[in-house]
Parts: structure tokens; sequence; C-alpha cells
């Protein structure tokens, strides 16, 4: 049973996947989606490479997530990932709703409605990509009227796929009500081989388990939660191999981690970018700490280093000299 990492635009960069990396137990850390079209463009214009890439020349279980809707520039880019990243799986994006993404590009959830389309640029991508497994995450269907998962998923699995990862939603859902896993699940019996990753809605430990022991499929992936706890996915790992599962950090411990995540971002940024990219994550390690008005106050107000670790200090309290 694998334990995956949520692609999640905007926070899976290379400062958390090596985070999350260090504090172990996910099997498969995802990029942010990257644009194939943008790979393209940047690279004939600048000879540079999207800034979403950096770091994942030879990353350890690293995915990287692509989207668009053209076969040629999505297999083109899946080539290079493999021969000139050394990347270890590739994702393709069928499942955003974003409206940039979905209506303005036609890409991501949109394509959820022409199953031979994605079944098409599958085969491209998979013919692109030589040894390099290659996944698809949907959703599953555009709205409750079309529901289609299976469709789509069969696709997929004739294309040559090695996985899907469903996020258990439609795309006009976008995050309300529950992921459905009992839809999930109705996709398990229709594959041949193909693994079935669930996803959507998974907050902790116990929900991992439950959705891996109840539901017939072969991994799970976990975006929002590890936000607030990479480390979820050490404890959902001893969890799931019956080993006692480690406790919560201490504040000390989570200050420690904070620290330690804004030096990753420092391999990357110069320091008021990091404090800005950090403070989207301090947002999130405080929800579990029940989030103070006055403390996100203040933290918005400063880029300044001295400042912004004095605020961080207070809040996760140093208990131990
Ligand atoms: C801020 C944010 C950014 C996301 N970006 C992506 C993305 O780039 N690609 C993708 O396939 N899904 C993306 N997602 C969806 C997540 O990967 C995941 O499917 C969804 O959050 C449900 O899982 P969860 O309940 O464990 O968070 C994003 C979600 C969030 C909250």
């Amino acid at each position: 049973m694998k334990i995956l990492s949520a692609p999640m635009a905007g926070f899976t960069n290379y400062a958390y996947r090596e985070l999350v990396r260090l504090l172990g137990g996910a099997d498969v850390i995802e990029t942010e989606m990257v644009s194939a079209r943008s790979f393209v463009e940047i690279e004939s214009r600048s000879g540079e490479f999207p800034l979403r890439l950096w770091g994942v020349r030879g990353e350890p279980n690293v995915v990287v997530q692509i989207w668009d809707n053209s076969p040629e520039m999505l297999s083109e880019f899946a080539r290079r990932l493999a021969e000139d990243f050394a990347v270890c799986g590739i994702d393709l994006n069928f499942g955003c709703p974003a409206k940039q993404i979905a209506n303005k590009s036609e890409s991501g959830s949109y394509l959820l409605r022409f199953p031979d389309r994605i079944g098409d640029i599958v085969t491209r991508v998979v013919a692109a990509s030589g040894k390099i497994p290659v996944t698809a995450k949907i959703r599953l269907g555009c709205t409750t009227d079309s529901i289609n998962a299976i469709d789509v998923a069969q696709a997929i699995e004739s294309a040559g796929a090695n996985g899907i990862i469903v996020h258990g939603r439609t795309a006009s859902d976008m995050y309300r009500g529950n992921a459905d896993w009992n839809a999930i699940a109705t996709i398990k019996p229709k594959l041949k081989q193909m693994k079935l990753y669930g996803n959507g809605d998974i907050k902790t430990v116990n929900d991992a388990l439950s959705k891996m022991q109840n539901y017939p499929i072969d991994g799970i992936m976990i975006g929002r939660a590890a936000l607030a706890k990479p480390w979820i996915f050490r404890q959902i790992a001893a969890a799931a191999a019956n080993r006692e599962i480690p406790s919560d950090p201490t504040d000390t411990e989570i200050n420690q981690i904070i620290k330690l995540h804004y030096k990753l971002l420092r391999e990357q940024l110069i320091p008021k970018s990091a404090i800005s990219q950090l403070r989207k994550h301090v947002f999130c390690y405080a929800a579990g700490k029940g989030t103070s008005r006055q403390f996100r106050h203040a933290i918005c107000q400063t880029n300044d280093t001295t400042t912004f670790f004095k605020l961080i200090d207070d809040f996760w309290k140093i208990s131990e000299t």
C-alpha cells in the first residue's frame, strides 16, 4: 500500500518536498503542476526552465505533474523529464477545475469529457517516457450528472499508464461536500492491473488507515492535511506497518521544523521571497494549533527575518533550551 504526497500548486515546491522527504513516510512526492507549454516556450526563448522544476533534476522519489491539452507538447515535455531530469514518474493532470486551466486552457478537468482524447494523450506520453512510470490524476467527472471515472480510468489503462489517482469529487464540486470513496471503489473491479490510488479528505492517521483497510485501493494520496502536518506521512506509514505511531511534534519541534523549512526555501530563494513563501505554510502549521488572529496579522506585516522568527518563537514557545 503506497502513500503519496499530493501535488498542490503554490505549496509543493522543492523545500516542501524535501521537508516531507526528511520527515519520512511518503513513498512518492509530487511537484506542483507544471505547464508543458510554459516549458517549451521558456526553454526556446531563454534556454531556462520553469521555476516549478527547480530542484527536480535527480530528486529522489519525485513525480512531476504536467498539464496541457496538446499530446505533442505533453509528450515532448515528458520525454525531456525522463531523459534530462531523471524523474521517478510523470503524472498527467486531468482533474484541475480552476477556470484558468479548465475553461481558458481547455485542460485539466475539462478533458474528462473526452476519454478518447485522454487516452490519446496518455498513449503519447507513455511512449515518450520510456521506462518512467506514468500516472494520471482525475476527478470523478465534470459534474454529478456526468460521472464517468470508470470510462476515463479504462481509457487511461488501455493507453498503458501505470496508475490512476482519483480525487473523489467532481470538477464542479470544487472542494465542497465530501470526497466519495464509494465512487472511487467502483473503479477497481473495472481495471485489469493498473494501480488505483484514492484521494480526498484524509485528515488523520485513522482516516488513512480506514481508507486503506476498507476500500479496494493500492494506496492513498494526501494533500491539505500534510500542509499542516508534514509529519503525518511517517505516522501513517508506521500505523500501516503495525509499528508504534510517532507522536506529534512538540511546539519546540514544530519551531525547528519551521526553521528547517526556511533553510530549505533559502536554497532557492532570497530571504524576502523565502519568508513570503514560508508565511503560507506557517498559517497551515498554526491552523493545527488553533490560529490566533493577532498572530496571523503580525506575521503578515513583516518581511524582516528577525521579526518574523521572533513571532514564530513566541507562538511556538521554545520550551527546551
Ligand atoms: C492549494 C492547492 C493546490 C492544488 N494544486 C493541485 C495541482 O497542482 N494538481 C493537482 O492535480 N491537484 C491539485 N490540488 C488538489 C490536491 O492534489 C488534492 O487532490 C485535493 O486537495 C484533495 O485531497 P486532500 O483532501 O488530501 O487535500 C490542489 C489542492 C490545493 C488545496
